[in-house]
């Protein structure tokens, strides 16, 4: 009972017995001694409700007198509100709340007003929690948790002021460990690429430097591998040129007004010759409409053709066709169909998700790159349009490539807010297709 409660009890309880005295004795009649009474007390309770503080203390601020507030708990409310899980836990390691992100996180509800050590499977975060119970030892605490194979989370432990519990706050490192991983495999991977070609170029001029310095009838030869290498690596510099350009101005939405089928038909009139030199026959089908504009940046949408074309043949056998076809629909969802989805009993992967500005349907134009190439098995398909993945790697890979042109037409289908995706059946053939919002009126 609060100090508060005990006066305002004592209050009523001596009113109440005064005028119980006035009544016995006559000098009230019961009535008015009851009326008196019910009217005392209805202020007394108004005042005694309205006078309670209004503002609750903020759970970090500490209580004037400790021993007046009885135990001081995080505030369950703010607990709940976290967006981060959190637990709070007093002495022996008792859980004395927790709230929904936790419960995920260590699946407390099978073991309700367990003790920390029970659900708690890190030996590091336990001694923290230790730590910062043991009010002596100066703070902050924290401890680094696995919680799976490529999951890590900071638990930061921190003292409940003029309380004896701690409160525990999880963070995910996930994202942050997942992106400085990346960070080092592109650079391990780049660095691998460049050096590759350049291992080459310097071989062969050891080599007419000394033992073929006079077999000068060689040297075309050498010259002609060296060249090649060395059009390799430019290309591979272009490529996370682009990439980085890409990247960085993916924030800065695409202004220009477009014409679609004019963007196809250039970018595939440009590879005519390549498909012809590699035996392939190069088909584009005309749409069956009118397309709408498009917002969009020219020569970046050029790159996606070209990058899905230039697989498409790439991969493809010599005498068999590559087709590439195009046109509008009246929403994403339809668009995406259109694109990727057409061939039946196919391995199908979307690889990036158009995103949509509002609920209702949004005109939509779409393109699709269909070969009769060897096809792709389906667990290289998720990772398709990861910088360097390639999925050929494992049959031989006689095909050159760096693994970039898909990463590249991913992520400037990102930035003019569309998709991406591909369906493949095993030695009959690929397609692969984009698609994206029509401009707006
Ligand atoms: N049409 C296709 N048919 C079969 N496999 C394909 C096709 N398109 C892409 N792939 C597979 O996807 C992988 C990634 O393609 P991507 O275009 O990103 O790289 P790349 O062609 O190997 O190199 P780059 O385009 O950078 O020169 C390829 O290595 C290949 O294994
Ligand atoms: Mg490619």
């Amino acid at each position: 009972m609060t100090r508060r409660t005990r006066d305002f009890t004592v209050l009523i309880g001596t009113t109440g017995t005064v005028l119980l005295l006035l009544a016995a004795t006559g000098a009230l009649g019961l009535i008015e001694a009851l009326s008196a009474f019910g009217v005392i007390a209805s202020v007394a309770v108004a005042y005694f409700a309205g006078s309670a503080a209004r503002v609750p203390r903020a759970f970090n601020e500490p209580a004037a007198d400790p021993q007046a507030a009885g135990p001081v708990h995080a505030s369950p409310a703010l607990l709940m509100a976290l967006p981060l899980p959190a637990l709070e836990i007093g002495p022996g390691q008792k859980i004395a709340a927790y709230n929904r992100a936790a419960d995920d996180l260590f699946q407390l509800t099978s073991l309700p007003f367990a003790r920390a050590s029970a659900v708690i499977r890190s030996p590091v975060l336990l001694a923290a929690i230790d730590q910062a119970l043991d009010r002596s030892l100066p703070g902050p605490f924290s401890a680094e948790l696995e919680t799976g194979p490529d999951e890590t989370w900071r638990a930061h432990v921190s003292r409940i002021p003029a309380g004896r519990n701690v409160l525990v706050l999880l963070e995910d490192l996930t994202p942050v460990k997942r992106a400085a991983r990346a960070r080092a495999d592109f650079l391990a991977n780049a660095s691998h690429e460049l050096r590759t070609p350049l291992t080459a170029i310097s071989g062969f001029i050891e080599t007419m430097r000394g033992p073929a310095k006079d077999d000068t009838a060689a040297w075309p030869r050498f010259l002609d591998i060296m060249a090649g290498e060395s059009d390799r690596m430019s290309r591979l510099i272009a490529d996370l040129l682009s990439l980085s350009r890409i990247e960085s101005s993916e924030h800065v939405l695409p202004r220009g007004r477009e014409d679609f089928s004019e963007i196809v038909s250039a970018a595939v009139a440009a590879l005519q010759p390549i498909a012809a030199e590699q035996g392939i026959r190069l088909h584009l089908a005309d749409a069956a409409a009118p397309l709408p504009e498009i917002t969009a940046h020219r020569d970046e949408l050029i790159q996606v053709v070209e990058n899905l074309v230039s697989n498409a043949v790439k991969y493809s056998r010599p005498g068999s066709e590559v087709s590439v076809s195009f046109g509008a629909s009246p929403s994403l969802a339809e668009a995406r169909v259109r694109a990727s989805q057409t061939w039946e009993l196919s391995g199908r992967m979307t690889l990036l998700q158009a995103l949509a500005r509002s609920q209702l349907p949004e005109p939509a134009v779409w393109l699709r790159v269909e070969d009769q190439g060897p096809g792709i098995e389906r667990e290289h398909l998720p990772r398709l349009g990861e910088r360097f993945y390639r999925a050929d790697q494992s049959r031989g890979g006689k095909i050159t490539g760096t693994g970039l042109g898909l990463a590249i037409v991913k992520h400037i289908m990102a930035h003019h807010r569309g998709g991406l995706a591909v369906e493949t059946r095993m030695g009959q053939g690929t397609a692969f297709g984009v698609w994206m919002p029509a401009a707006r009126e």
